[in-house]
């Protein structure tokens, strides 16, 4: 996907990221909770990625929207996330489960931005102390 998703100066067009995610929600396969989820984020080299939820008939099998997202992010070449955002059903900001913070800070970018219900903040503050590769990576050496 195109670069459409940033500004002039390379910062984050919110707007424009929400509007992704939002026809990306309407992808959404999720007939059993009728919540329909999309997500879209920024990849450093300038992509865009995006997902919508998949649910499945084993309620606890159901993907969500930021899996979708994160299968993007790798079938499509890979890279760290530096924008991301997610809505619901009416397009309005909604924010990452818990569960889907650790996906995205897995992927993210040193400072990566989402757009939240409180404003915008960053991975850091939205999973504090996180758990992720790097904390493996200490207790190799
Ligand atoms: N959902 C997401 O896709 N992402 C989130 O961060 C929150 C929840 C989905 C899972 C399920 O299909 C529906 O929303 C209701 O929980």
């Amino acid at each position: 996907m195109s670069d459409a998703s940033r500004t002039a100066s390379g910062a984050a067009d919110w707007d424009a990221l929400r509007a992704i995610a939002t026809d990306a929600m309407r992808l959404s396969y999720s007939p059993y909770s009728r919540f329909p989820v999309g997500a879209a984020a920024i990849v450093d080299d300038g992509r865009t990625v995006r997902g919508a939820n998949i649910e499945n008939a084993s309620y606890g099998v159901t993907l969500c929207a930021e899996c979708s997202l994160v299968s993007d992010l790798v079938m499509s070449g890979g890279g760290k996330l530096v924008a991301f955002t997610c809505v619901d059903g009416h397009g309005a900001v909604l924010m990452p489960c818990g569960r889907c913070r650790q996906l995205l800070f897995e992927h993210s970018a040193p400072g990566m931005l989402l757009e939240t219900v409180s404003g915008v903040k960053t991975i850091d503050e939205v999973l504090p102390d996180a758990f992720g590769p790097r904390t493996l990576k200490e207790y190799e050496d």
